[in-house]
């Protein structure tokens, strides 16, 4: 048989129920069901009943207001704020917002079509239309020109070429005339995106090589709200625990357990703030899942006891192999629940990873999921609490599972076409499932390689095995900038790298960088130089000390930030892309590596093989972060890169909450929070979040909520009256006033004292330096106004004149 392109033709059957829209078009069957009033969907098959994808998408359809109106040639179905037009001969879509723009439309040649089992939606491309997302993608930031594939892969040693990655998300944000859109494709076969690559700008489009056409189009005014659309969509974020947004030691692996003892004596004993430390596969017996080596770690339950008490939690990988050895506890239940997935003759898939001859679960059943989950009490009845899951694209020796393999996929039994996607998604949600089940009312940390859309409700993600070099160091913040925009705001790459030995500097620039990271962690290969942070001499001892103290001062803006991520989707780190969309200067050179932390930090990454590097500094006035001094945006500088001073800076009417350093998140800080305020004439606001960081408390109203809202032009910053049950662990408010030149204050009608303080964010290195002649920078901000006040829960009102 040899198939040829076909391509829907003319609408013969049509009805409108209430916010539903189908027909059919000759063979093919449509739905459109507007699903919020933002958000339709659209499917087409070329069966009777449209597919069903059950992982990703966790909102049920909203059923709103829909207007429609109909005549010879087309059908109008207008939610508030979408209107689609539905063309009769032949069936094409597109799509408006409710001023009339066009935001998207179908190809008008080629519409939806097939090439065999393939279905393909063209889409009409216009002349400056960007595309952004995509998730775990290399290349630039603007997809324009590029084309990818989702078919999740173990891409040891990556590059920034190198596609498809360990994730899929197959969802795009364009944005056309300055309107964005988006466009999630929830079909979990292998898919292609073609953002108009070899073609010649004719079109771009979307394909998966089976099943439906099944993509929900978004409406957003701007690209923050298509994000938190398309969360609404796929699921919140899970709040992780507080001790997960501190610095993370790994490597592959610490092992007898003195090793793992003595890097948790040393991060004390040297006061390098710490609160993770990983057990890689050596932990195992055999690389067997849910088992200890009993000589290298003879008391595990000891070891994470002692570790406990230090202030540090332990996290173990978990791989989905398991040895297909008769008498091993985990593999003899498997066999009898019958959770492996299976060839279809009914005998169990076997291949070959870290444990040797291997089964794996059938993660898309629930059966499998839960017997999962039952084991996993393995390591929660020794008291751990964070699980990182990996090889779960799935990777086996070879790397090519063959097609006919079967899974259960929720009851619909379907190939590993169609599961592969979702493999290591359903594998890190049984985990999570398993450990929230066994911890009480405590938040797990899952950490994850693999994924798909939704992954974000279970788990953060790191970008698996990077390289050893600048270019990687910038491609891992693109990683994580792009999975911010495909609703995965926790993300984090391999400090340091993890294939290759970095250089002092290139250690000490990706500790510097990771520091605003979402998942700070820094990890490395086996059989490679050590890369704690005291591996690399003494001078970079002290520059990691400096940004992972900083990583400890932030960590109320970062909480908080965690918090709206959670709520919103809201990115973390964001690519200048989110808020700074229609600046075509950030599509180009280094501002596609530059990003903000919230919306105050801009952080602009820079190689270590430059002595000076060109930054862009988007709209607005910015002042440096370590040093106050205000510069421009709109404009390229060039600036120095040396290896302690990374380009930071904080955006006018920046509200940025601070406390001092701590050496874990457990230990309790000084109860002073450091609200850094800096001037400008504009108005913004920052929410402000505390709760236990442990537990779901926060779900029951136990948080510590409270906005807070500057205005440059009348004279204000205000803390608005706290929401919630619980009590702020902080007592006292100090407000640091950058760049405020007045002089008359009053808090809540009583007039202030103003005082003044030399403060540093980091430290200046000190006794080390390998180049005397660079001329040692100070970090000190000199004489920074200051006011202090009780910290309490009704509202505060700073006034100035
Ligand atoms: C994989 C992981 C890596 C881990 C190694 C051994 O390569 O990506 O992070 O250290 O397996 O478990």
């Amino acid at each position: 048989m040899n198939f040829k392109n076909e391509s829907i033709s003319a609408i013969t059957e049509l009805s409108v129920k209430e916010n539903i829209a189908s027909g059919k078009a000759g063979k093919y069957s449509f739905k459109l069901t507007a699903y919020t009033p933002k958000i339709i969907r659209v499917q087409v098959s070329k069966y009777e009943v449209f597919e069903e994808y059950p992982f990703s998408v966790v909102l049920e359809p909203q059923q709103p207001a829909v207007k429609t109106t109909e005549n010879e040639s087309h059908l109008d179905f207008n939610t508030e704020h979408i209107h689609a037009k539905v063309q009769k001969n032949p069936f094409r879509l597109s799509f408006y917002n409710n001023s009339g723009d066009l935001l998207n439309a179908d190809d008008p040649s080629f519409g939806v079509s097939w090439l065999g089992e393939e279905v393909t939606n063209y889409k009409a491309l216009a002349s400056d239309e960007i595309f952004l997302g995509m998730g775990e993608k290399g290349g630039g930031l603007n997809r324009r020109g590029s084309s990818f594939d989702n078919w999740n892969s173990d891409a040891f040693g990556f590059n920034n070429d190198t596609d498809p990655l360990y994730v899929s998300t197959p969802f795009f944000i364009g944005v056309r005339e300055g309107k964005p859109y988006g466009i999630f494709l929830d079909n979990t076969h292998k898919s292609h995106f073609n953002f108009g690559t070899s073609n010649n700008d004719r079109f771009s489009y979307f394909s998966a090589e089976s099943g439906d056409l099944n993509y929900y189009f978004i409406q957003g005014d701007h690209v923050n709200e298509v994000i938190t659309e398309y969360t609404k969509l796929t699921g919140a974020m899970h709040m992780p625990p507080k001790w997960s947004l501190g610095f993370q030691q790994c490597r592959y692996s610490y092992y007898p357990d003195h090793e793992v003892y003595n890097v948790a004596d040393t991060f004390r004993e040297k006061q390098i703030p710490a609160d993770v430390i990983y057990l890689d596969i050596h932990y195992m017996k055999d690389y067997m899942a849910f088992t200890f080596d009993n000589e290298r770690f003879p008391n595990p339950k000891a070891l994470i006891d002692k570790l406990t008490s230090q202030g540090f939690k332990v996290v173990v990988i978990l791989d989905p192999g398991i040895a297909t050895k008769k008498g091993y506890g985990t593999y003899d239940r498997g066999v009898e629940k019958d959770v492996f997935i299976k060839y279809p003759d009914g005998t169990p898939f076997e291949a070959s990873v870290w444990p040797g001859n291997s089964h794996f679960t059938d993660f898309t059943s629930k059966k499998g999921r839960d017997w999962w989950a039952d084991e996993l009490k393995f390591y929660t009845d020794l008291g751990l609490e964070g699980f990182w899951n990996d090889m779960n694209e799935p990777a086996c020796w070879g790397q090519d599972i063959p097609n006919m393999i079967e899974f259960d996929y929720d009851g619909q039994e379907v190939s590993h076409k169609k599961a592969r996607n979702v493999y290591g998604f359903q594998m890190v949600r049984a985990t999570f499932e398993g450990a929230k089940k066994h911890i009480g009312n405590k938040r797990p940390f899952t950490l994850t390689r693999s994924g798909f859309s939704g992954v974000q409700r279970y788990s953060a993600v790191w970008t698996g095995d990077n390289v050893a070099g600048d270019d990687h160091m910038l491609l891992g913040v693109r990683l994580v900038n792009s999975l911010g925009m495909a609703g995965v705001p926790v993300a984090g790459y391999d400090v340091g790298g993890f294939v290759d030995e970095s250089s002092p500097q290139l250690f000490a620039r990706w500790l510097a960088v990771a520091t605003f990271a979402p998942f700070f962690r820094v990890h490395s290969m086996v059989n490679v130089r050590d890369s704690e942070p005291w591996a690399y001499g003494e001078e970079v001892e002290e520059i990691a000390r400096n940004y992972i103290n900083l990583r400890y001062k932030m960590m109320p803006y970062l909480y908080s930030l965690f918090f709206k991520a959670h709520q919103n989707g809201t990115p973390i780190n964001k690519s200048l892309a989110v808020d700074y969309t229609n600046d075509h200067e950030i599509y180009h050179g280094n501002a596609q590596n530059e990003f903000t932390l919230g919306d105050w930090l801009l952080v602009c990454p820079t190689t270590t093989t430059q002595e000076y590097a060109k930054i862009y500094i988007p709209e607005g006035n910015w002042y440096r972060f370590f040093t106050d001094e205000v510069v421009a945006g709109g404009q390229h500088y060039v600036v120095e890169t040396s290896m302690e001073d990374l380009p930071v800076y904080a955006k006018e009417g920046a509200i940025i909450p601070l406390q001092n350093v701590v050496q874990n998140t457990k230990e309790v800080h000084d109860g002073e929070l450091k609200l850094h305020v800096y001037f400008g004439h504009v108005k913004s606001s920052q929410n402000y979040f505390e709760d236990d960081g442990e537990t779901y408390a926060f779900e029951d109203g136990n948080y510590y909520k409270r906005d807070i809202n500057f205005d440059g032009e009348q004279n204000s910053l205000v803390l608005d009256d706290k929401e919630g049950a619980f009590t702020s662990t902080f007592k006292n408010l100090k407000v640091y006033l950058h760049g405020f030149e007045a002089t008359e204050f009053e808090i809540n009608g009583v007039a202030a004292s103003l005082q003044q303080e030399d403060i540093r964010l980091i430290d200046p290195i000190t006794e080390f330096d390998p180049l005397p002649q660079r001329d040692k920078k100070d970090y000190l901000i000199r004489g920074v106004k200051f006011l202090t006040t009780e910290f309490i829960d009704s509202e505060i009102r700073i006034k100035w004149s």
